[in-house]
């Protein structure tokens, strides 16, 4: 018989005191209770079948379920956003709090700082899900979460009003529902994509809207059902993807396409580039003609994209040409100065217009939190206020300060 080396098989509650602590040191735990709740509820429990060093690992999530096209749409989120986004939602001891996306672990958490004088709810489109995160809370000992099976696009309307509610897929728009089940004084907390970008924000009441209180970078596997994102698509080639939710923009993938095979024009802007989140908020509000450029490795090594596309970069489209950001090592601009690169026959407009936004951010708001995001619920006026858009249930509009 093998002897089996132990000496690296952790034990769950050391991988568990190591995650807290590295929590604390990333800043995304900042407040006592929610160090707390991380240290007492048993991750890998909600993850039965991963190891322990990948269940416990920060910045990772675990797969749950997938699509018929091998597609995440359900996953047990990263510790560290978890943890961030429970930092913004401040939840106190005796709240009521709806979480619309399941799995058992989240809910855990906020059963903790909710505690024995305070209900959790929790919500998921998917029967596999629910049934999946009821054995896991009831296994690790959170049978007072209740768990439901419904499209979260209506809420949880028989537990309202919420103190909390904290949603857990990406959110394309904020249905009234949401908003009539938050208490008076209550704070929604919802990953929102805007423009093809999502970032996690922390809503207050603002008369019948709702206005920022925090935002921060966040990737969710998107919601589905009523809710689902409404946007389009066009593959220009194997590998480069342009899409776009403003139905304003033109998207002519020939066009596009036969624009990559023309030279590329390449600017710089002198100013410089950081803060990476912050920039792509701004600029993908403030494009006349925004999309998304998306390109795969391949086709970045090939050198056609540069490498900004990899995980998505705001673009400026017109019918045949396109425009978006690049970057490049200066000692003269604080490490990085940001660019343009625009091919097709409005090449130079295209440029002109995007350095114009690149400069105004660099000279204006280049810090951690000058946005101010608002939801204003119901029809859209017969001229969109500026930098706003334009969704179904009402409009997102952001300023800068
Ligand atoms: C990232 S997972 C949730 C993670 C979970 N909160 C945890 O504890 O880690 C997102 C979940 O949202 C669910 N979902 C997607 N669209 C939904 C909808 N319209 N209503 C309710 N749940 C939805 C998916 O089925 C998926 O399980």
């Amino acid at each position: 018989m093998t002897a089996i080396d132990d000496s690296t098989v952790r034990d769950p509650d050391a991988l568990r005191a190591d995650m807290v602590r590295a929590l604390r040191d990333q800043d995304a735990v900042t407040s006592e209770s929610v160090a707390a709740a991380f240290a007492a509820v048993p991750r890998h429990q909600f993850a039965p079948d991963t190891p322990l060093e990948l269940a416990y690992d920060l910045h990772r999530t675990v797969p749950v379920k997938k699509d018929e096209h091998g597609l995440d749409i359900s996953v047990m989120s990263a510790a560290h956003l978890q943890a961030v986004m429970l930092e913004q939602a401040g939840i106190e001891p005796g709240m009521k709090v709806l979480e619309i996306g399941s799995g058992g672990y989240n809910a855990a958490l906020i059963q903790e700082l909710v505690g024995s004088d305070g209900a959790v709810t929790t919500v998921d489109i998917d029967r596999d899900i629910v049934d999946r995160a009821r054995l896991c809370l009831d296994d690790a000992g959170y049978g007072q979460v209740k768990t439901v099976l419904a499209d979260g696009e209506a809420g949880v309307p028989g537990g309202a009003p919420y103190d909390r509610i904290i949603v857990t897929a990406a959110a394309w728009d904020i249905p009234p529902s949401w908003i009539g089940e938050l208490a008076e004084k209550g704070r929604l907390v919802v990953p929102l994509t805007v423009r093809g970008t999502t970032r996690s924000i922390a809503f207050h009441r603002d008369g019948e809207g709702l206005v920022s209180h925090s935002y921060r970078l966040a990737r969710f596997v998107p919601m589905q059902g009523e809710g689902a994102a409404k946007e389009r698509k066009a593959l220009l080639r194997d590998g480069v993807a342009v899409q776009t939710d403003d139905e304003r923009v033109p998207l002519d993938s020939e066009a596009l396409n036969h624009a990559l095979d023309s030279p590329r024009l390449l600017r710089w802007s002198g100013t410089p580039y950081d803060l990476p989140d912050e920039l792509e908020l701004y600029l993908a509000l403030n494009l006349s003609s925004p999309a998304r450029l998306h390109a795969s490795q391949d086709v970045v090594d090939g050198g056609l994209v540069e490498a900004s596309a990899l995980l998505g970069v705001p673009a400026l489209i017109s019918e045949d040409s396109i425009a978006y950001r690049t970057r490049r090592e200066n000692e003269d601009t604080d490490g990085f100065e940001s660019g343009v690169v625009a091919h097709g026959p409005q090449s130079e407009a295209l440029a002109d217009e995007y350095l114009k936004l690149l400069r105004r951010w660099a000279e204006n708001h280049r810090r951690r939190g000058a946005a101010t995001i608002r939801f204003l619920p119901g029809p859209a006026p017969s001229t969109l206020p500026e930098n706003s858009v334009l969704k179904r249930h009402g409009i997102v509009a952001v300023s800068w300060h």
